[in-house]
């Protein structure tokens, strides 16, 4: 199913914290590619998909794999169908003839929240078997941002290495390991701080966690 909703209103030049060493292009819409696959974890994709939709300038592609259609029903309180509302496209899985199959479609970059082992391994030895997995290896081959939230505990030599491949390829692997300085009190606000540190390398802008602004004497602290 490809569904289109509004055209992308706003014109937004790379520059505006650019994953890539292109020339700012003003003809483009910022598109942004966000792929849920089927490991633990689909709350980080479905809060990253709610996150860039509230800026309506960026133009969002979705690909749910059958993996996270499982997930998203089963750890979370949202339907994949509200989920895809949320895209300015949907793309099937299976659909290799996908505009963001191909490099000459232009994207600011991919998002894979969160990123099972069996995807990451795909995406380390360009497998492009799927359109998740075509998609990424577009990103890396035409020099863009990829980040990959890998979520898997606890870790094998095959995951660190793929991971390592992945990394020389180009992409940030990015696992959901939240911080705790900003002293979390749900657990949302540990998804927000991971989605967030995932949306700053796309250059999304969000208010998902404070930032870091120095060490404050405690009896000043906000609470
Ligand atoms: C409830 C559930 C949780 C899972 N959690 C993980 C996980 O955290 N990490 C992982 O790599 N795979 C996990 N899996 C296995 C993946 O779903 C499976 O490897 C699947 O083939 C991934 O396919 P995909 O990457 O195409 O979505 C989980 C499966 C289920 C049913």
């Amino acid at each position: 199913m490809a569904r289109r909703s509004d055209p992308c209103p706003a014109l937004v030049l790379f520059g505006s914290g650019p994953p890539n060493d292109r020339e700012a292009d003003v003809s483009l819409p910022r598109r942004i590619v966000v792929a849920i696959s089927g490991a633990s974890g689909a709350i980080y994709g479905v809060r990253a998909v709610e996150t860039i939709r509230e800026d309506r300038s960026v133009e969002l592609h979705l690909i749910i794999s059958a993996g996270a259609k499982a997930t998203i029903e089963y750890e979370t309180d949202r339907s994949v169908a509200d989920v895809a509302k949320l895209a300015d496209v949907v793309h099937e899985e299976k659909d290799l003839a996908a505009t963001i199959a191909s490099g000459s479609f232009q994207t600011h970059g991919m998002l894979v929240a969160p990123c099972s082992i069996r995807t990451l391994s795909a995406i380390a030895i360009a497998l492009n078997d799927n359109l998740i997995v075509r998609a990424a290896d577009v990103h890396l081959k035409e020099r863009r941002k990829l980040v990959l939230m890998v979520r898997e505990t606890p870790l094998n030599a095959t995951h660190l290495r793929l991971m390592h491949e992945a990394t020389l390829a180009g992409a940030v692997i990015l696992p959901p390991v939240p911080g705790f300085y900003q002293r979390p009190k749900t657990l949302m606000d540990l998804v927000d701080h991971s989605v967030g540190k995932a949306l700053d390398q796309l250059g999304i802008e969000h208010s998902l966690f404070e930032r870091w602004s120095g060490i404050r004497p405690s009896s000043t602290r906000a609470e």
